[in-house]
């Protein structure tokens, strides 16, 4: 089947690539010429496991093609994906005068029956408003069908999430796009869970802001762990064994961050104020995951009492392991306000560290992990990346002027720290 993407973001490289490794013929279209060079010419705009691999396959194959013409892209396939931005506006609103704009695109440069599917993140109703603005814009020359088809994937494993998805959830208005758009997702072993196009919409959003209470829930539990001696990875564990709960998810942290969770919450809870209803629920996730940043720089403001001039090392700027993505990450949070403290910082990431260097200025960044400790005062854990547990403790605590760890991840077990001679201090435990 033939596809043309429209965005070649994350969402939509990844959406275009993952097609084009199912069997049809993709064309991903993005109106940076640059971005389209650097793919033309076998680079990658982005780090994401395995997706460089696949691009350079299909691109082999005759399979996948990029382009910066739109009218061309639109011109070549039967399917075309609307995958822009939807950056977040100052009220939390979504901006979507991208997905307008490519409506007004594909409208202009349709010529024959397209179905036209929306995977950029967007407000319930927004399908409404595509399929009104290419009805408009095509002066009702050619027939079309609009579907709801959000995304699911998380950056680190978009591809695993694309090619295994647990369900592929498509909105229409009307039957007709159904069987095309089921032999679409053939290739793909998942359930297609057919809906009417606003609920497909408020699934994204709902999907999201549930995943992001959820850590929400387990951090508030977090502070009554740390009130009471409990320890909140025995208490998730013992919640996450009853499986109408579930133990993904249940990790506490400093707290979410990325590109999703924070601007997702935002989003849903403005559509539903302008829905005439006060999402009440979700505004306090948003409390609660800031409460917990705060709390966990107090932490350490209050162990090493004067912070101004002392220098830490931080593990960690990437929003969470697997991915360079530093978009709202509480670990470049956390070292703002650090050095609003008055503290010099010492950090390292395995893949962040250039997208962080265009937002963390005056930082030492380090390239061996096991030297971030060097001439600190202490360590900070701030992303999950597995390897930060292969750290050389033993040299760590050398290094240190006194061995002392933050862990906003719970990497380590603390008793197995003490033992090493840390003053080791996680989340909740
Ligand atoms: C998320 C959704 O998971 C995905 O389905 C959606 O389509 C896009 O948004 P992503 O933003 O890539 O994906 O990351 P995710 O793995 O969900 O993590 C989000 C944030 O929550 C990260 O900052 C992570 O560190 C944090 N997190 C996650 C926790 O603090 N605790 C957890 O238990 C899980």
């Amino acid at each position: 089947m033939k596809i043309t993407i429209i965005g070649t973001g994350y969402v939509g490289l990844v959406t275009g690539t993952c097609f084009a490794e199912g069997g049809h013929e993709v064309t991903c279209v993005d109106s940076d010429v640059n971005k389209i060079k650097v793919l033309q010419q076998g680079g990658m705009p982005i780090y994401e496991p395995g997706l460089p691999e696949l691009v350079k396959k299909n691109v082999a194959a005759g399979r996948l093609f990029f382009t910066s013409n739109t009218q061309e892209g639109v011109e070549r396939s039967d399917f075309i994906f609307i995958a822009v931005s939807t950056p977040p506006q100052p009220d939390g609103s979504l901006d979507l005068s991208f997905v307008e704009k490519v409506s007004r695109d594909i409208a202009s440069a349709m010529t024959s029956y397209k179905i036209i599917l929306d995977k950029s993140t967007v407000p319930v109703r927004t399908g409404e408003k595509v399929a009104e603005t290419i009805g408009r814009f095509s002066k009702g020359k050619v027939d079309f069908d609009v579907v709801s088809n959000p995304e699911f994937l998380r950056e680190g494993s978009a591809i695993e999430d694309f090619m295994k998805p647990d369900r592929v959830v498509v909105g229409v208005s009307s039957p007709r796009p159904v069987e095309a758009l089921k032999a679409l997702y053939a290739p793909f072993d998942a359930p297609v869970i057919v809906t009417s196009i606003e609920s497909a919409e408020l699934i994204k959003h709902a999907a999201n802001s549930f995943l992001a209470l959820k850590i929400s829930y387990i951090n508030a539990v977090s502070v009554l762990c740390e009130a009471t001696g409990a320890n909140v990875q025995e208490v998730a564990h013992g919640m996450g064994m009853d499986p109408r709960i579930g133990r993904k998810f249940l990790d506490a942290s400093l707290g979410f961050g990325g590109s999703c969770f924070p601007k997702d919450l935002s989003a849903f809870i403005a559509t539903s104020e302008m829905l005439g209803y006060e999402f009440g629920l979700l505004k306090e996730v948003q409390k609660i995951n800031l409460g917990q940043m705060d709390r966990f720089v107090k932490k350490i403001t209050d162990t090493l009492w004067v912070v101004r001039d002392k220098t830490i090392g931080v593990l960690g700027l990437a929003f969470k392991q697997d991915t360079d993505d530093v978009r709202n990450s509480p670990a470049i949070d956390l070292c703002k306000r650090l050095q609003r403290a008055g503290a010099r910082l010492r950090v390292h990431d395995p893949q962040a560290m250039e997208k962080a260097g265009a937002i963390l200025k005056d930082v030492d960044y380090v390239a061996d992990m096991n030297e971030v400790a060097e001439g600190c005062d202490a360590l900070v854990i701030a992303t999950e990346w597995p390897e930060f547990k292969k750290l050389d403790l033993d040299r760590a605590r050398r290094c240190l002027s006194h061995p002392i760890i933050f862990d906003g991840r719970n990497l380590f077990d603390p008793v197995e720290m003490e033992r090493l001679g840390f003053l080791y201090k996680g989340i909740g435990r």
